[in-house]
């Protein structure tokens, strides 16, 4: 998490160019922002002399701006267009270590105020670090972990060069970090990675660093990926050194050949909205287009000796739901666990074993990590991924892609429908009747386009109003639906911020059912499939408490107080199943009050620290 973005070249305004690629990576983290420039003469000749007096500027070249909240349309104080600025750093943060506030903003500057430092990752042993230079006599204004970097290089500093003084700071450093320094002396930035992703962009005469290629797209299509333990210096020319060594390494440049589609809201008042709007046609594209790499990619798990699905959040549901389709449809048995956990677990990986990794950003660290250990066993490595070029993308041995186009709300809608859709399909590839596996596929996007028409918008909507005062929701499912119960109590949380749980049904009666009280509100998810009768039979235990039930599925129930109906799509009823469970989150967190419902508190889209 943190976007992180820092251009050096011949343009006057790199402050501006800095803030319009921070636009870009906002996803990554919104608590606050700021920005770093090295200033140099007022760009017009009129300006007073002693411009920078007045400014209290005196003995600074470096400009800094910091605010807490979203980027959103926000311009640049004045100053920076009174100075020419050819080198800027710039960063988006997601707290980690230290409250909400101006003072713990990136960028980070020393005593001297000459250098300049963005983070993102912990500095585990910062606070060892932190108490030798307090000795040392630096003063410390934030509280991030972040602050240890500008102080130490400026420590360094006293005896070597910038290049060096960054390189030792960094090898003292534990945790998977990354960190762009500007230093006001120098017309250069130095990078430097172990985990957090950065991309180099090289321009015609200027460069660009981003934590990911769509901040740099625009820009220029020639880029270096860092790898893991380099660190790079820009300015009128590139060098690249690896570490710990700081040995001068040659470097490879990429192209990227595609295309970041800026997304715009269109008709649509939030991402989020018009996001699950476009699932209709995500599923239509994945049953129409996408035969090939379907059946070569179920080859791929056909081979291997032990499959294992991985992912996080959102991703996590679907690999949950890709064991039960697996299961059911290929009878071929996938191990599932959520990325985070997956290295107590990795002990049973030979080189035979398949690790798939199912991820929107291909970022998230917690499937990152796993992956290299899996690989580092010699485990093949499978990745289900939405952004082409991300680690997760680059690292995997067999892709599929998504293609469920630049997805922006924070809480993902459409790739999870992506994730599952492929999954399916591939399940069914297996059994060689891949054919069925597209029909439904067909079949369900019709039904979620009936879903998003407005009488049935407005049926949700009238639920999400009876639901908008609960304290606590439950949803149940068994079986498939169980994955469906997790990933629809997920959407509320993230969007309305009312707290979800959910469960299996045959749960029920093992601790939960002591939470259900006179209008508790419960969703039941009650597909046409064997789980029909018993979760019918939950419905009933927990109405005989009291229970607010609201039914989804085919069927409807004297059982429900209310009930959302789908088609019956067999297997793929899910996909509308998750729809009007996406939609009622929505409506919740209008009805809540929630502002922006693509940006919840405290959240990140791509999450790269663990
Ligand atoms: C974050 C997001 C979730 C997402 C999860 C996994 O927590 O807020 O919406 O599901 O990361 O992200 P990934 O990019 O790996 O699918």
């Amino acid at each position: 998490m943190c976007g992180i973005f820092a251009y050096v070249g011949p343009r006057n305004n790199a402050a501006k160019i800095v803030l319009d690629g921070l636009r870009l990576l906002e996803y990554r983290g919104y608590d606050s922002w700021g920005i770093a420039a090295k200033i140099e003469n007022a760009l017009r000749s009129s300006e007073p002399k002693d411009l920078r007096r007045k400014l209290k500027l005196e003995n600074s070249k470096i400009l800094l701006e910091k605010h807490v909240g979203k980027i959103g349309n926000a311009k640049l104080n004045s100053q920076f267009s009174t100075f020419k600025s050819r080198v800027a750093i710039g960063h988006t943060r997601w707290a980690t270590h230290g409250g909400v506030t101006v003072k713990n903003a990136h960028p980070h500057l020393d005593c001297t105020k000459t250098i300049a430092v963005l983070h993102n990752g912990i500095i585990e042993n910062f606070a060892e670090i932190k108490k030798e230079l307090i000795k040392k006599g630096h003063k410390f204004i934030s509280e991030t972990d972040t602050e240890v970097a500008s102080h130490l290089i400026e420590d360094n500093l006293k005896t070597h060069n910038f290049l060096d003084s960054t390189r030792l700071a960094f090898n003292q450093f534990k945790g998977m970090n990354a960190l762009v320094i500007l230093n006001a002396n120098s017309n250069k930035i130095v990078a430097v990675k172990n985990g957090s992703p950065l991309v180099v962009g090289i321009g015609r005469n200027e460069m660009f660093i981003a934590s990911d290629a769509a901040g740099i797209a625009k820009h220029t299509k020639q880029v270096i990926f860092l790898e893991d333990n380099q660190m790079v210096e820009i300015g009128k020319t590139l060098s690249l050194y690896s570490l710990p060594s700081g040995k001068a390494i040659k470097y490879k440049t990429a192209t990227l050949e595609w295309d970041f589609e800026e997304a715009d809201r269109g008709k649509y008042k939030h991402f989020l909205m018009k996001e699950i709007a476009e699932q209709p046609t995500v599923v239509e594209n994945i049953a129409t287009t996408r035969d090939s790499e379907v059946k070569s990619f179920s080859e791929v798990i056909r081979a291997a000796t032990g499959t294992f699905f991985l992912g996080c959040g959102t991703a996590s549901y679907a690999a949950l739901a890709g064991t039960y389709l697996f299961s059911r449809i290929a009878k071929h048995h996938v191990n599932f666990s959520i990325g985070s956990e997956f290295k107590y677990l990795e002990d049973y990986l030979t080189p035979k074993s398949l690790v798939v990794a199912i991820s929107q950003s291909g970022e998230t660290i917690d499937v990152i990590e796993p992956i290299n250990h899996a690989k580092a066993r010699g485990a093949q490595i499978g990745a289900i991924v939405n952004v082409i070029g991300s680690t997760l993308y680059r690292t995997a041995d067999h892709k599929i892609l998504l293609g469920a186009g630049p997805e922006i709300a924070v809480v993902g809608t459409k790739s999870f429908i992506a994730m599952f859709s492929l999954l399916l399909l591939i399940a069914f590839a297996l059994t060689g009747n891949l054919s069925h596996g597209k029909k439904i596929l067909l079949k369900a996007a019709k039904n979620t386009k009936t879903i998003l028409k407005d009488s049935y918008l407005t049926k949700i909507r009238r639920v999400a109003k009876q639901l908008a005062r609960a304290k606590h929701i439950y949803v149940l499912g068994r079986g498939l639906s169980y994955a469906t119960a997790l990933e629809a109590t997920l959407k509320i949380k993230e969007t309305s911020c009312i707290h979800a749980e959910g469960f299996a049904g045959g749960e029920l009666k093992h601790g939960v059912m002591a939470l259900i009280e006179k209008g508790t509100p419960v969703i039941v998810f009650a597909p046409n499939d064997e789980t029909h009768d018993e979760i019918i039979s939950n419905a009933q235990e927990v109405k005989a408490r009291g229970a607010f039930v609201i039914g989804i599925g085919p069927r409807n129930n004297d059982i429900f107080d209310k009930f959302l109906p789908t088609e019956d799509l067999g297997d793929a009823t899910l996909i509308s199943q998750i729809t009007i469970s996406q939609l009622l989150a929505y409506f919740l967190a209008l009805e809540v009050g929630i502002k922006d419902p693509d940006k919840p508190r405290n959240l990140a889209k791509s999450v790269t620290v663990k």
